[in-house]
């Protein structure tokens, strides 16, 4: 993969209303991008666009429900008409999380997570092809998570989402090669967004903001792997400690955990 500038690129960014995607694109901006920035709450976008007034780059907001069709539609559409139908930086990073038992979870919660971390995310990518094929140094980064290296219990369908993110962006990163597409996959940690307080089953809503990296820092570390040209970065040393110890030792990783279930459930 290539080093790359970010001066002048044309960025979507998806989930840019808060959190990860928010500091994502402020920073872009700061940095010279123009970037689109979609999400399904238009007050808070304005808010992030309004937070990046008067440095070089451009924020455009865009409301999308990004497992909606016609609205992945109109992000292409707008592609189409004010980049002149080139895209060089496809974020995929809008998400959602799950925190419950499986056996008390249900259909809609399992459809909702896939849908938003992985059908949403691979279709927009299908639907802007083109448009990346026409871009500069073209790249689609995938915002996954350690869970899509690690497992662990009563995350099972976020884990499933980002498991499917992680072998996806593998498979396609060997396939748009030869398109001049670079794919790229961040895995984040705990970090202090408001995930944890719009958790679709909110076990763990308590936790919010006070946990984690920081947005920023996150932000900032994601853009170097893409300025970089990384295939893949885990973002703390916990995560890569971690994924490295499922990797080495996979059975003691989940002896420890049963045992942890099982205290649990005492
Ligand atoms: N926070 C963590 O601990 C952590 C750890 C590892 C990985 N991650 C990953 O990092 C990414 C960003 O998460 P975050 O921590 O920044 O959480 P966040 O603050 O909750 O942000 C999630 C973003 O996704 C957007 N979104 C959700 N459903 C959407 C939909 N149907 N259509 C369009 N946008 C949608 C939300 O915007 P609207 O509600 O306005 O639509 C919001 O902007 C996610 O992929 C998450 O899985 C987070």
């Amino acid at each position: 993969m290539s080093k790359r500038y970010i001066s002048g690129k044309r960025v979507i960014c998806t989930g840019a209303s808060s959190g990860i995607g928010a500091a994502l694109s402020r920073q872009l901006v700061a940095q010279g991008a123009h970037v689109l920035m979609v999400a399904r709450r238009e007050e808070r976008l304005k808010e992030v666009k309004d937070s990046v007034q008067g440095v070089t780059g451009q924020a455009f907001v865009h409301v999308a429900d990004i497992t909606d069709a016609a609205s992945r539609q109109s992000i292409a559409d707008f592609v189409s008409n004010e980049w002149g139908g080139a895209v060089d930086v496809l974020i995929n990073n809008a998400g959602v999380g799950s925190i419950e038992v499986f056996s008390e979870s249900d259909e809609a919660t399992l459809r909702h997570v896939m849908e938003v971390n992985f059908f949403a995310a691979m279709e927009l990518s299908r639907l802007l092809l083109p448009n990346l094929e026409r871009g500069t140094q073209a790249v689609i980064c995938n915002v996954g998570s350690v869970l899509g290296h690690v497992a662990v219990p009563h995350k099972s369908e976020y884990v499933a989402s980002k498991f499917a993110l992680h072998g996806m962006t593998d498979a396609l990163r060997i396939e748009l090669a030869c398109d001049g597409i670079d794919v790229t996959l961040v895995s984040p940690s705990t970090t202090g967004s408001e995930f944890f307080t719009s958790v679709l089953n909110g076990a763990e809503a308590s936790d919010s903001k006070r946990r984690g990296m920081r947005p920023d820092d996150v932000a900032r570390k994601i853009i170097a792997g893409i300025i970089k040209g990384k295939r893949e970065i885990i973002l703390s040393t916990g995560g890569k400690l971690l994924v490295l110890a499922d990797r080495i030792l996979p059975g003691l990783l989940s002896r420890i955990q049963m045992r942890r279930e099982e205290k649990r459930r005492e």
